[in-house]
């Protein structure tokens, strides 16, 4: 009885509290360089609507947790940390919040460049048990296809330990990321020509001016040897992101050296980058995103026969946000008629913080979009048949102008005539990427393509000594 009674008092406790909480996490304004997190945002049930059972699922992940990205090292960090060790003037213990600099050592080395953490590799194998959480009733897969780089393939392994239960079992199968690909590879935007790595730069670099101009002033103020850039500023705010995947935690995460107002200024600086590189300001995102939708799209609602229940991708940070705008997701105008044009939502002077472009709930490191299919009989409201939902980060989206079915999730007619709305904006992939070479096409064609292969078994090291004895 004691246990009971003390258990309904605690959450109205909670929320009668009398003093405000304010909490923030930097982690989770990181954008490109935040851990997993499922933001929930919308925070709808990432569980089935009532009486609707998945029964096949899509899956495109960001490879998980790596020690460092070759530009943001190149950039920013590599920079920031010779320009320290430069720096054997300044007393650093002297220093308040910047104290930690006197004995700091950097978290990895050149040769760890784009490689998984420890946390990367754990939070993939993690994935893989939660979608056999989420997904009882499925098949476990063949085959998980991964784009052919080292962090992709090894994040494709690292998830189908988590999901296979006898080692051995189920197949990574390579993706060959070429520049003439067309649209079959996992890596669209390098073999998209118009496609610009650097898109944005110039855009958020105006914004980064303006939010860093008062960080630079204080922390001038506090050691003014050391002539403090904006690329200073971006290196440490990038260090608290790969520092903390590497070591578990950060000194550079500190709310007292960065405040909230100083990391939302980062996350909105990289939001404007995002949007006008793989978002809605280039007219390319659309295009490049929109062959996973279709391929996706396809295997989902195919009639039986399909080899897998299952069907999960590995690729770079570039194709997630790509797939949202080919999808419509998380669009600022969505809501907001035409009043402005969507490069007008992403002010370069101050930051639109109503916005629903947030790259940190789109592509942290293992970011991840679903389709589902759903079988749903004797929904209340609903007919019988199936229907199909999409997720990100486990949090269900609702596809604009498709929602006929229950929850979020829109009936199979709309949701065909739906995507072929997509298709109709954003299809062709060679011909509006300005593709120069000859054999290019504009399908995704890895899931059935035998050519493809058949990939490499995930085995434990030493699987086969043990086998010996057997
Ligand atoms: C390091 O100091 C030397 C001598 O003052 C200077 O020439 C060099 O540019 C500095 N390097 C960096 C990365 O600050
Ligand atoms: C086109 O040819 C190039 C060179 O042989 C090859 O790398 C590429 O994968 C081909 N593209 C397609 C879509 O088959
Ligand atoms: C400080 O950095 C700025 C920007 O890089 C540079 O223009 C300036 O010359 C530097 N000042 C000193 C004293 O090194
Ligand atoms: C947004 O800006 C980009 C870059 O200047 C441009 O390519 C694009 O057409 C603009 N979008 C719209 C809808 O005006
Ligand atoms: C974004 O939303 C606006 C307003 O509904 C719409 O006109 C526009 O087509 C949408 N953009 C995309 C790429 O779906
Ligand atoms: C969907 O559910 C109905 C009713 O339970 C069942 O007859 C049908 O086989 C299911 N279809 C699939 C693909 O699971
Ligand atoms: C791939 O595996 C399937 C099922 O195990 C088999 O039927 C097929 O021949 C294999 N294909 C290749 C190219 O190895």
């Amino acid at each position: 009885m004691f246990v009971a009674h003390f258990l309904v008092v605690l959450p109205i406790a909670a929320a009668t509290k009398l003093y405000s909480t304010y909490e923030f996490n930097p982690l989770e304004h990181l954008t490109g360089v935040a851990p997993y997190f499922e933001p929930q945002n919308p925070p709808l049930s990432p569980g089935p609507p009532r009486k609707c059972t998945p029964v096949r699922a899509a899956y495109l992940s960001r490879h998980a947790a790596i020690y460092i990205n070759d530009f943001d090292y190149e950039s920013y960090i590599e920079p920031f940390i010779n320009k320290w060790k430069n720096h054997t003037n300044i007393d650093w213990s002297l220093i308040p919040t910047l104290n930690f600099l006197a004995d700091w050592s950097p978290p990895f080395s050149d040769a760890e460049e784009e490689i998984l953490t420890r946390v990367g590799k754990l939070e993939a194998t993690e994935l893989g048990v939660k979608l056999t959480f989420r997904y009882p009733n499925l098949k476990l897969p063949q085959r998980v296809w991964a784009a052919s780089a080292e962090r992709t393939v090894k994040s494709a392994q690292a998830l189908v330990r988590g999901l296979q239960l006898r080692d051995g079992t189920i197949n990574v199968v390579p993706v060959y990321e070429g520049e003439q690909a067309g649209a079959d590879t996992l890596a669209p935007s390098d073999a998209c020509p118009r496609y610009q790595g650097s898109a944005g730069s110039k855009q958020s670099a105006q914004f980064r001016d303006v939010f860093t101009r008062p960080i630079i002033a204080r922390l001038k103020a506090l050691a003014p040897g050391f002539n403090f850039t904006a690329y200073d500023v971006y290196g440490m705010m990038e260090l608290c992101g790969y520092e903390a995947v590497v070591k578990g935690s950060s000194p550079f995460c500190n709310l007292d050296l960065f405040t909230p107002d100083d990391w939302l200024g980062f996350e909105y600086a990289e939001d404007i980058r995002y949007h006008y590189n793989t978002g809605y300001g280039s007219p390319y995102s659309g295009v490049i995103g929109l062959p996973w939708v279709r391929a996706s799209t396809d295997l989902l609602m195919g009639d039986s026969g399909n080899e897998q229940d299952m069907y999960i991708s590995f690729a770079h940070r570039a194709l997630p946000p790509t797939i949202v705008v080919a999808m419509g997701l998380f669009n600022n105008s969505e809501f907001g008629g035409s009043a402005l044009t969507i490069n007008d939502t992403m002010p370069l002077d101050r930051i639109n913080h109503r916005r629903a472009w947030k790259s940190s709930h789109i592509l942290p490191f293992l970011g991840n979009i679903a389709i589902e299919r759903l079988n749903c009989s004797g929904s209340y409201g609903y007919s019988d048949g199936d229907y199909y939902r999409v997720l990100v980060n486990n949090a269900p989206q609702q596809l604009p102008g498709c929602g006929d079915g229950p929850g979020t999730s829109c009936s199979r007619q709309k949701f065909q005539e739906y995507i072929q709305g997509r298709v109709d904006l954003f299809g062709g992939f060679s011909e509006k990427c300005g593709v120069d070479y000859g054999n290019s096409t504009d399908v995704l064609d890895i899931y059935t393509d035998p050519s493809v292969g058949n990939g490499t078994a995930v085995t434990k090291r030493g699987r086969r000594l043990y086998n010996v004895w057997k």
